[in-house]
């Protein structure tokens, strides 16, 4: 079957910064694709190609097989791309059905808004959290007074609502505990179970491996390799994520410059608890 998402040999630079260099990799429709990676691994910088904000130096995007070029925010969102942000752009103040039809243009395929008098915007959303298993008592309740989890799930339910076909997360669980963090990944796979393709962008091999399909791991801008589930075990996933082969090497090195051999070999030994 045709990918929904086709991401093929995608490079891109900032003057002398490679913050992607030769990046592959797949997103099936119904299938969740984790992209894991440390700080400035350049999970970002791909996102932001993902949603038209940068253009990629080389390589190509194809959507259901064909090339395209998603030269704005505007052309990724009319291609049926919604990113949700770790910041969310959401107005705390606001209520929650207000927020859930914020920036919703009327445009092809996100929304006749214009037509929506409140009472039925406030039953929209009301019913759209409710099919992702989230009972709001009252759609005028601010979005500040809802816990992070439940904000994420507000923006992820507002992207299916709007007809997105691909939902991009960044790092939806970072800054969530663990209990919260379960009811992100929830709607994640949720969101896969409608049939969207998910990209999930997390640091936490825990928090994809359960929920993913397929993982691609970046690291500064390179890919440590592109799996499908079948193919890495969590464990190998996690050393690979825990960066046990610089650890080893950074041991190396601290050894031969010598005066630091105690750091080295503990540092060693750490790495040696990932293999
Ligand atoms: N607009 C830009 N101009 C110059 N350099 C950039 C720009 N955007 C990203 N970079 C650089 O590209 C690299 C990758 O950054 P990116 O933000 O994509 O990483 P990241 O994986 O999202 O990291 P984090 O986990 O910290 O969010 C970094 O070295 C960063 O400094
Ligand atoms: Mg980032």
């Amino acid at each position: 079957m045709e990918p929904l998402l086709e991401i093929r040999n995608v490079a891109k630079s900032f003057g002398n910064v490679v913050s992607l260099h030769d990046i592959s990799t797949t997103v099936h429709a119904g299938q969740v694709t984790c992209v894991l990676g440390d700080n400035g691994a350049g999970k970002s910088t791909l996102i932001k190609i993902l949603s038209g904000v940068h253009q990629p130096d080389h390589g190509q995007l194809l959507i259901d097989g064909n090339p395209v070029t998603l030269g704005t925010p505007r052309a990724a969102l009319d291609a049926g791309i919604a990113t949700v942000y770790q910041d969310l752009a959401m107005v705390p103040l606001m209520a929650i059905w207000r927020n859930f039809f914020l920036g919703s243009e009327p445009t092809k395929g996100w929304g006749p808004f214009r037509r929506f008098d409140r009472k039925l915007a406030k039953e929209v959303t009301r019913q759209e959290l409710l099919d992702m298993g989230i009972d709001i008592r009252d759609p005028d309740q601010p979005v500040g007074t809802l816990s992070g989890g439940e904000r994420q799930s507000v923006a992820i339910a507002r992207a299916v609502h709007f007809g997105a076909r691909l939902l991009i997360l960044d790092e939806p669980t970072s800054a969530l505990g663990v209990k919260q963090a379960g009811v992100v990944l929830r709607y994640i796979v949720q969101a896969r179970d409608r049939g969207l393709g998910v990209i999930f962008i997390t640091h936490n091999p825990h928090h994809a491996y359960p929920v993913g399909d397929r993982f691609l791991l970046l690291n500064r801008g390179r890919s440590l390799g592109d799996f499908a589930k079948s193919e890495i075990p969590l464990a190998e996933l996690t050393r690979l994520m825990a960066g046990g082969a610089e650890l080893e090497q950074l041991a190396h090195e601290l050894e031969r410059g010598g005066g630091a051999e105690k750091v080295g070999r503990e540092m060693r030994e750490e790495s040696q608890t990932f293999n």
